[in-house]
C-alpha cells in the first residue's frame, strides 16, 4: 500500500512509559472506543516512588490481558484494527521496552502498520480526545495553541501552531511540577503518587498559612524551577512540631500547592502574551489538580484567554492519547519499522526548540 494514501479507521494503542499499563482503541478523529488501564500505585507505594524493574515486570504481566480485553469489549477481531500505536519515548526504558516489543509483535502478526509515539505529543493532544461523554469545544479545533504539559516527569511549555508542529518555549530547570507534588507528599507521609493527596487535603487548608517561594516567577523567561520550593518546604517542616495536626497538614498542602499553581500560570500567561495566542491547553497528570484548573480558568476568563484541559481520565498517563497521536501520524503516511527503539529521552526531530 502506498502509505501516503493510507486511511486507518482505528488503532490499538499501548502506553507503558512509566508505571501505568494502558491499552486503548481510538478512531481517526480521536474518538476513544475503549480505554483500559491498570495502575501499579499500590505496588510502588511502599517504596515512595516507581521502582523501574518492578514496573516493567508488571507491564509484561498486565499488557496482553488488557489488549485481549479491549478487543473483546469492543467485539473486534484483528481485522477491525488498522494499526498499532505505542509510546516509544520518553520514559523508563525497561517499561517502554515491554510496550514497544509487544506492539512490534502484534503489528507483525496482524500485518498492520506500527507507529512509535512521543509520550509528550500524546499529552499535548489529550484535550482533543472525545468519547461518548465528552467532546472538546469546537472553538478549540483550530490553533495556534500554547500547551502547558505538566506531569511527574515533565513541565514544558509548547507553541503548537498545528497538530504535529511543536516548539518548546520553556521547561523546568530541575524538578517537574508533579515531582514537586510527589516529593512534598512524601515529606508529609501522605502516600504515592502524592499530587492527588495534596490536592484533596489542600481543599480544607488556608493557602496563606505558610509562605513558600515562587521560583523564577518574575524572571523574563518561560522556564520553571521547583527544587528551591521543595527545599524551602523541607526547612519549614523542620520548624514545626511533630506530628503535624490535620489542619497544619491541610494548610501546608494549600500553601505549597498555591506556589506551584502560581508559577505554572505565570509562565503560561507570559507565553500566551508573548506569542499572542488566545487558546491555552493545560494537560498531563498535574492538570488533574483542582486548584490549577480553577485558578487558571478564573485568570483566563479575566484576561480574555480560553482554556482547555482534558477530562480527568485523559490527564494522567493513558493509551488513548497515544492512539490519537499515532493514528494522525499513520494517516499522514508515517510508519515505524521493526528497528523502533524505546528511548529515555525525546528525539531532536520530535520538537523544535526556540
Ligand atoms: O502524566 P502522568 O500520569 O505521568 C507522567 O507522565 O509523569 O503524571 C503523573 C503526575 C504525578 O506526579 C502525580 O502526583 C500528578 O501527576 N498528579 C497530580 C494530581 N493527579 C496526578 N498532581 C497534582 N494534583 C492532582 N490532582
Ligand atoms: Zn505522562
Amino acid at each position: 500500500m502506498n502509505p501516503y494514501h493510507r486511511s486507518v479507521e482505528r488503532v490499538l494503542a499501548i502506553e507503558t512509559s512509566c508505571d501505568d499499563t494502558s491499552v486503548a482503541i481510538v478512531g481517526r478523529n480521536g474518538f476513544v472506543e475503549q480505554l483500559l488501564s491498570a495502575d501499579q500505585d499500590l505496588v510502588h507505594a511502599p517504596f515512595g516512588g516507581v521502582v523501574p524493574e518492578i514496573a516493567s515486570r508488571n507491564h509484561s504481566l498486565q499488557l496482553l490481558p488488557l489488549v485481549e480485553l479491549a478487543l473483546e469489549r469492543a467485539s473486534y477481531t484483528w481485522s477491525d484494527i488498522g494499526g498499532i500505536a505505542v509510546t516509544a519515548r520518553p520514559g523508563l526504558v525497561g517499561s517502554l521496552l515491554v510496550g514497544v516489543t509487544t506492539a512490534k509483535a502484534l503489528a507483525m502478526a496482524a500485518d498492520i502498520p506500527l507507529i512509535g509515539v512521543n509520550h509528550l505529543e500524546g499529552h499535548i493532544l489529550a484535550p482533543f480526545l472525545s468519547d461518548k461523554d465528552y467532546k472538546p469545544p469546537e472553538n478549540f479545533e483550530k490553533g495556534p495553541w500554547i500547551a502547558l504539559a505538566v506531569s511527574g516527569g515533565h513541565s514544558h511549555l509548547y507553541l503548537v501552531n498545528e497538530v504535529g508542529s511543536y516548539t518548546v518555549l520553556g521547561r523546568t530547570k530541575d524538578d517537574a511540577a508533579g515531582e514537586a507534588f510527589d516529593k512534598f507528599a512524601k515529606m508529609l507521609g501522605l502516600g504515592f503518587p502524592g499530587g492527588a493527596f495534596v490536592d484533596r487535603l489542600a481543599k480544607g487548608g488556608n493557602k496563606k498559612a505558610f509562605s513558600f517561594p515562587r521560583p523564577l516567577i518574575h524572571e523574563d523567561n518561560l522556564n520553571f524551577s521547583f527544587s528551591g520550593l521543595k527545599a524551602s518546604a523541607l526547612r519549614t517542616l523542620a520548624t514545626l512540631n511533630q506530628p503535624h495536626s490535620e489542619q497544619t497538614k491541610a494548610d501546608l498542602c494549600a500553601s505549597y500547592q498555591e506556589a506551584i499553581v502560581e508559577c505554572l500560570w505565570a509562565k503560561l500567561e507570559k507565553a500566551a502574551l508573548r506569542y499572542k495566542v488566545k487558546k491555552l491547553l493545560i494537560t498531563g497528570g498535574v492538570s488533574a489538580n483542582s486548584r490549577l484548573r480553577g485558578f487558571s480558568y478564573e485568570k483566563a476568563s479575566q484576561s480574555g484567554f480560553e482554556i482547555l484541559s482534558p477530562p480527568l481520565r485523559y490527564c494522567t498517563d493513558n493509551a488513548a492519547m497515544v492512539g490519537y497521536a499515532g493514528i494522525l501520524r499513520l494517516n499522514k503516511g508515517e510508519e515505524s519499522d521493526l528497528a523502533l527503539k524505546p528511548l529515555a529521552h525525546s528525539l531532536n526531530e520530535d520538537f523544535k526548540v526556540i
